[in-house]
């Protein structure tokens, strides 16, 4: 039986899958080398000379996309969180952030508290 939550899961994937596929497409189509992950990926070759599958590319990509955003936001939720609770270490890294991001227009949109 299908819950509401795979049809919420399976739309979640649809859409995922329509960014990454349509990423795969305007890469293939372009003719410049950025020299990115994506690029290379396309560009690898296997023992027989043959490229990787659309469906091959989207799991790659698929992998190093999850794997990379959830450790990454869960690491900052937990640094948030423990600085929240640690106000000397809060201090600290306002004051580096402040003097290595002097000047830099982005330090506007940086606040800790
Ligand atoms: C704070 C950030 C991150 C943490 C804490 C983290 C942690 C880990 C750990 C512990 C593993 C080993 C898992 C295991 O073998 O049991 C792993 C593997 C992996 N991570 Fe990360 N990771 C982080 C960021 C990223 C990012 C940004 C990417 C890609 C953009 C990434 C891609 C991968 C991939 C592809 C693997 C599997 C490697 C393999 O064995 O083939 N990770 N990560």
């Amino acid at each position: 039986m299908r819950l509401p939550g795979d049809r919420r899961f399976a739309a979640a994937v649809r859409r995922l899958d329509r960014f990454i596929y349509d990423l795969i497409a305007a890469r293939r189509a372009e003719c410049r080398e950025r020299g990115d992950l994506l690029s290379v990926l396309i560009q690898a070759r296997d023992e027989n000379g043959m490229p990787m599958s659309d469906r091959q590319l989207r799991d790659e990509i698929m992998t190093l996309f999850l794997a990379g955003h959830e450790t990454t936001a869960n690491a900052l939720s937990w640094t948030c969180f423990l600085l929240a609770q640690h106000g000397e270490a809060e201090e600290k890294l306002s004051t580096e952030l402040e003097r290595e991001l002097a000047g830099d227009g982005r330090m506007s949109a940086i606040s800790l508290s």
